[in-house]
């Protein structure tokens, strides 16, 4: 099988690279669909991990991709964690550890993978630039989101931390993002941008901060899973006036 993205490789030889892809298929017309209020060829879009830049983002909008995610960006760089950042696991069904494998399915849709990269960014400088390529690439009825995130330090407030998801919004729209996709969800980091939606204040403030920040932008939030328990306590935490 082959693969657009090589998980041998860095995460940096992958970003200079650009994706491993066929020739440019020649694509018959598709209907025309809605996606928040905006017209969109098709529904079939790429959720926030594959297309680190423009060169990534034009190579999958030329194949027919119509919903483009730009991977999350920060307010400053930050490097990705060392390779191996995907792996191919054997995911069994149910709860447990899962194991790295090379065997892999025939059936590509039975492939499973984890990924670790830790939410690299480049510096605004540049991704600023490179979404406004990213969007001069796309055709009519194509549309570019944004995944953005906060880099808090240990200390900060949670109106920094609203400020810092403003501040990366706020560009995201100006370079020419349809929808800007607020993050609040990230399983592979400690710090607490990877768990704002378990936090229903600061998820509540940062809600607020992007809203007026990208003006009539579209937004999407990203969460997480949360349990059945979890939101049960919640509710009734929250219902009790605990808050
Ligand atoms: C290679 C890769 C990189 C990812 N990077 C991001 C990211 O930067 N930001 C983000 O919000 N999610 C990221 N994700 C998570 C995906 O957006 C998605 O939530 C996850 O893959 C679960 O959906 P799935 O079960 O359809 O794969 C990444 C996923 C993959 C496979």
């Amino acid at each position: 099988m082959d693969f657009s993205y090589n998980i041998s490789a860095s995460y940096q030889d992958n970003f200079d690279r650009g994706p491993q892809l066929g020739a440019v298929p020649e694509l018959s017309s598709t209907g025309s669909f809605e996606f928040l209020g905006q017209k969109v060829s098709s529904p079939l879009g790429i959720a926030a991990g594959l297309l680190p830049n423009a060169k990534w983002i034009s190579g999958y909008a030329a194949r027919g991709w119509d919903l483009l995610t730009y991977k999350t960006v920060r307010s400053k760089a930050r490097e990705c964690y060392p390779v191996p950042n995907w792996v191919f696991v054997d995911a069994d069904a149910g709860e447990g550890p899962v194991y790295a494998t090379n065997d892999l399915p025939e059936d590509p849709s039975q492939i499973s993978s984890a990924v670790c990269f830790g939410m690299p960014s480049m510096d605004p400088s540049f991704w600023r630039e490179d979404i406004a390529t990213s969007k001069n690439s796309l055709s009519e009825g194509q549309r570019l989101i944004v995944s953005v995130v906060a880099s808090p330090e240990a200390d900060w407030s949670a109106a920094q931390v609203a400020e810092d998801y403003a501040k990366c919004a706020a560009w995201a729209a100006e370079a020419g993002a349809d929808v800007v996709e607020a993050n609040y969800s990230c399983p592979n980091v400690c710090s607490a941008e990877g768990q704002v939606y378990m936090d229903v204040e600061l998820a509540d403030s940062v809600t607020k901060a992007v809203r007026s920040a990208i003006g009539q932008t579209r937004l999407l939030l990203k969460v997480g899973g949360v349990s059945r328990y979890r939101f049960t306590t919640v509710i009734s935490e929250g219902s009790s006036g605990s808050g």
